[in-house]
């Protein structure tokens, strides 16, 4: 076995960089939204629905993954992460409700309307696939290795990376600011960040075969696309090079 040091550094940092969604002023937001073209309130409506219901989802599958943990330190950061996951699907909610005013009297309600916002490959992704893949995981801990592929290197490091990214763009184009939501979004981003780091530093401690490798890059070209024409092809291409990168960083090779 390689010498692989604690994950602890990692809960640190995650204690480190907390926030709370109710300490945002959505103030100006609100003031703003009506005042938006429709295309660009349609835009940020397409991404506000895909980014509740990914979190939503994500935030809900880490339970297999602390239950398959190789040990303490990383039982500990996936529920360090668990605790991020929770906080942004509450953020973005609580921006579709008092921003976009999307109707429904609690988050399940909202979901049920925002679904109709994003492609049903994106919903797909999110409420079959990876909870399937947790499954797996809850009953054969030694998938983890291919789950936690799915999960931060493939459906965070790729999918709502690029998203996310797409959703800075927008914000920085838009004929009225929404501040409120710009400082979220930059909050979430900087917890991915170290969620995909973790993803990685795990994947990089197993050993993965020539198959499991070369899905790893085609899953992540395949599930970019989820966002449809939410996200522009350069936006895309360029969120698969960095997942190349990234899994080439972790010492996986490609045949
Ligand atoms: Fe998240
Ligand atoms: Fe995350």
């Amino acid at each position: 076995m390689t010498m692989i040091a604690g994950y602890a550094h990692f809960v640190q940092l995650a204690e480190s960089l907390q926030w709370d969604e109710t300490d945002l002023d959505l103030t100006a937001d609100r003031a703003a939204w009506p005042e938006l073209t429709d295309d660009e309130q349609a835009t940020v409506r397409g991404l506000i629905a895909g980014f509740v219901i990914a979190e939503t989802s994500v935030a809900g599958q880490l339970g297999s993954y602390q239950a398959a943990a190789r040990d303490d330190s990383m039982e500990a950061t996936f529920r360090a992460q668990a605790r991020d996951e929770a906080r942004h699907a509450r953020f973005f909610d609580l921006v579709a409700a008092e921003v976009l005013g999307v109707p429904g009297a609690n988050p399940a309600q909202r979901q049920d309307v925002l679904r109709g916002y994003v492609s049903s490959e994106l919903v797909d992704l999110f409420e079959h696939r990876l909870p399937a893949t947790a499954r797996q995981l809850a009953e054969d801990h030694t998938s983890l290795t291919g789950a936690v592929g799915l999960y931060h290197m493939v459906i965070e490091g790729v999918v709502l990376l690029a998203g996310q990214q797409a959703m800075l763009d927008t914000l920085g184009g838009l004929s009225r600011e929404l501040p409120g939501v710009r400082k979220g979004m930059e909050l979430v981003l900087r917890d991915e960040r170290w969620h995909i780091g973790f993803g990685s530093r795990v994947v990089q401690g197993a050993e993965l075969g020539a198959e499991q490798a070369d899905g790893l890059l085609e899953q992540g070209e395949t599930a970019a696309k989820v966002w449809g024409d939410l996200i522009s092809s350069d936006a895309i291409e360029s969120a698969v090079r960095q997942h190349r990168r990234r899994l080439k960083a972790a010492g996986i090779k490609f045949w």
